[in-house]
């Protein structure tokens, strides 16, 4: 039913010119989002979605686990262009409990690419196994190890030479550690917010146990 997708896309499009006859002609001419967001690719989490923005408002990068790998050229093709060319104001890193890609780099079984991809998680729960394995249900330790990995990734890009650059220069930039309940829909802002290089020393030197 492949089909379907390209009749559903002529109805979505008809919709948009009826409630707003000038918005394609308005989007084509430029896109000006404020936001860049560094989500999971699973598709229980569609970014524009779930925080109510239009095409035009949300700079999408998804890959499998939130990831924000530093030696990643996709990644920091994204990083680079939303920073220095859109000037996003906000880099949200978004992940979800439950995350197949972080329950797959805890379960140690062998699955092939996907798990040279996920090593760094892997590493990160090896870093937290004291607090890890101390939890002895499964699904809790790995929403637990789900929200590490945002304060992992937000670490990350708050330590990325394009993320320092631009504060260098005076531009104004926030990254935010997010996490979404595919159980019911909603947010939760894990308070891991940095906008200069002295937040992101604090927010590697502080102790901190999530509580999914
Ligand atoms: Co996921």
């Amino acid at each position: 039913m492949i089909d379907q997708l390209l009749s559903n896309n002529m109805a979505w499009a008809s919709a948009r010119i009826r409630a707003d006859p000038q918005f394609f002609r308005r989007l084509s001419a430029q896109q000006a989002p404020e936001y860049l967001w560094i989500g999971c690719s699973d598709s229980r989490v569609p970014a524009n979605e779930i925080v109510g923005l239009d095409p035009g408002e949300l700079f999408v990068h998804r890959n499998i686990a939130n990831l924000a790998p530093p030696r990643d050229m996709n990644f920091l093709a994204v990083l680079q262009f939303s920073i220095e060319v859109l000037k996003v104001r906000h880099i949200i890193v978004c992940g979800h409990y439950g995350c197949g890609g972080v329950r797959a780099a805890l379960d140690k079984e062998r699955r092939g690419l996907i798990d040279h991809w996920l090593q760094p998680v892997a590493d990160l729960a090896h870093r937290h196994q004291t607090h890890l394995m101390a939890i002895s249900d499964f699904e809790t330790r790995v929403n637990v190890a789900c929200e590490h990995n945002v304060r992992a990734q937000v670490e990350y890009v708050g330590r990325n030479p394009f993320v320092t650059d631009a504060w260098r220069r005076g531009q104004t930039l926030c990254i935010h550690g997010w996490i979404y309940s595919i159980r019911d829909g909603l947010l939760r802002n894990l308070e891991l917010s940095v906008d200069r290089p002295s937040q992101v020393d604090e927010l590697a030197a502080r102790q901190w146990f999530p509580d999914a």
